[in-house]
């Protein structure tokens, strides 16, 4: 399973990059709005940042208007991938982006219908929204599930990012399900790192160890008088 940042936080990026579990990021508008970045340097420093697919939002409505923001974007960098929204105007623009060799993301996916629209048009990264759902009462990692199930019938080369990613569990559930990629939050990427009997047993074989060479610092000395 890849793990991709979900961030366009320009110090995440290097921080989690210098982890080397990175292997791609995604980005959307609100992310983007929240770090108060101009888009299009910020996304090239991420993409300058990160060995492998970073994802940049349109925010054009129209199949045309769509395509010609993705052609813009898509000359950012070799990496950078086009999150387009599924919707009919979205499947269009991104089989036409398709044919033109450019990558797209195809985001805020809540059903297995939308997934395998999106990998029919060519999609190259589906990205089903988890915690969104589980916030209207439905359950997204069955959603996620069922999603991987489908599109693992068929011959797409669609690949699933799990996205939305609120805690650590989602994360667990997401690589027992065996999705391809999860994009994950900063915060949740360093809780992932934590176990408090990790925290424990470093503590603990540290102060062993100190008493050791204290031991033995008395020995030498007993010896020595
Ligand atoms: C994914 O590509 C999206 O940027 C993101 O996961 C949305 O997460 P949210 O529902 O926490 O805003």
């Amino acid at each position: 399973m890849d793990i991709f940042l979900d961030s366009a936080s320009v110090a995440e990026v290097k921080e989690a990059a210098a982890l080397g579990i990175l292997s791609g990021v995604t980005t959307n508008p609100t992310l983007v709005s929240k770090e108060g970045i101009d888009f299009r340097s910020g996304i090239k420093e991420i993409c300058s940042l990160v060995n492998g697919p970073v994802s940049a939002e349109v925010v054009s409505l129209k199949r045309d208007e769509m395509v010609e923001e993705a052609v813009d974007l898509a000359k950012i960098a070799d990496n950078v991938v086009i999150k387009i929204p599924i919707c009919e105007e979205g499947l269009a623009a991104t089989r036409s982006l398709k044919d033109h060799g450019i990558d797209v993301n195809m985001t805020l996916v809540f059903t297995v219908n939308q997934a395998v629209l999106a990998a029919a048009a060519g999609a190259a990264f589906v990205s089903p929204f988890l915690g969104r759902l589980d916030d209207i009462g439905d359950n997204g990692l069955e959603r996620l599930a069922d999603m991987v199930q489908a599109l693992g019938n068929y011959d797409w080369d669609t690949r699933i990012i799990a996205a939305s990613i609120r805690h650590p569990m989602h994360v667990t559930e997401a690589a027992l399900i065996g999705v391809d990629i999860v994009t994950v939050p900063f915060k949740v990427i360093k809780q992932m790192a934590q176990h408090p009997l990790t925290e424990k047993g470093i503590d603990r074989f540290l102060a062993d160890w100190r008493e050791l060479q204290e031991n033995r610092k008395m020995e030498g000395q007993t010896v020595a008088g």
